[in-house]
């Protein structure tokens, strides 16, 4: 698969440097393409390439969002026509001042990031497993679940197996709505990991019967 990944940071990096290993076609779209960190990062992810937003975003079938959610709107701008595209939205709408979220319950950012991006089919992911998680996904016989959700099935199952080679377990939670509740779900995840000071290497995993 070709994905562009907008967004240098821990998830964007943690995503890039694993599904490049796994033999897609990553392409970083960075504000900075030649500047150290996308270079640091290139040297981490052998077969990967870094370049704007909108090359990286117009030459790839799907599109990973994966920047600060006050940098989601302009980034997915600069992005331009993401028509037809996956877009994958890994964003959690944390507030300025990272006590709680900015938007939820009757809006979420999976809804305002396909305002944003017409006709894109976007599917929220990633969002609430860290990127220690998404980086190495190992904790022994367990596997760590991720929830997606969105509108568009054939998306959904591109995301699915995306999530597979990180070696998640994911789950289809519904449509792009559910983002409502995905977000609240990443803000309890946040506050274990920073408040409770479990850190990032703890994931939730599901059990059904
Ligand atoms: N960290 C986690 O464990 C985790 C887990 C799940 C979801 N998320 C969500 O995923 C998103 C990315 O998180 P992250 O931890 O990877 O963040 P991060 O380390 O701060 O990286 C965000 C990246 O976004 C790009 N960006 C574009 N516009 C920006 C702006 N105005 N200010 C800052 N960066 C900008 C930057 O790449 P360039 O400089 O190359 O443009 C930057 O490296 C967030 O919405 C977060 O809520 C995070």
């Amino acid at each position: 698969v070709d994905i562009a990944i907008l967004g240098t940071g821990f998830v964007g990096g943690a995503l890039g440097r694993r599904w490049a290993a796994e033999g897609h076609n990553v392409v970083y779209g960075s504000r900075d393409p030649e500047g150290s960190k996308a270079v640091e990062l290139l040297a981490a992810s052998p077969g990967a390439k870094v370049t704007s937003i909108a090359d990286a975003a117009q030459g790839a079938g799907v599109v990973v969002l994966a920047t600060p959610w006050p940098a989601a709107e302009a980034t997915l701008k600069a992005a331009g026509d993401l028509q037809g595209k996956v877009l994958v939205d890994c964003v959690n709408p944390i507030n300025a001042t990272f006590t709680g979220l900015d938007l939820g319950f009757d809006a979420s950012a999976g809804e305002a990031v396909a305002d944003w991006a017409p006709g894109a089919k976007v599917v929220k992911a990633f969002n609430t497993v860290s990127a220690a998680t998404m980086d190495n996904a190992d904790f022994g016989e367990h596997l760590p679940a991720m929830f997606f959700c969105g509108d568009d099935e054939e998306a959904k199952q591109t995301v699915a197996q995306l999530a597979k080679d990180l070696g998640l377990e994911a789950f289809d939670a519904g449509d792009l709505t559910m983002s409502r509740y995905l977000e609240p779900f990443a803000m309890l995840y946040i506050k274990l990991a920073i408040k409770q000071k479990w850190g990032g290497d703890c994931a939730f995993k599901v059990l059904r019967r």
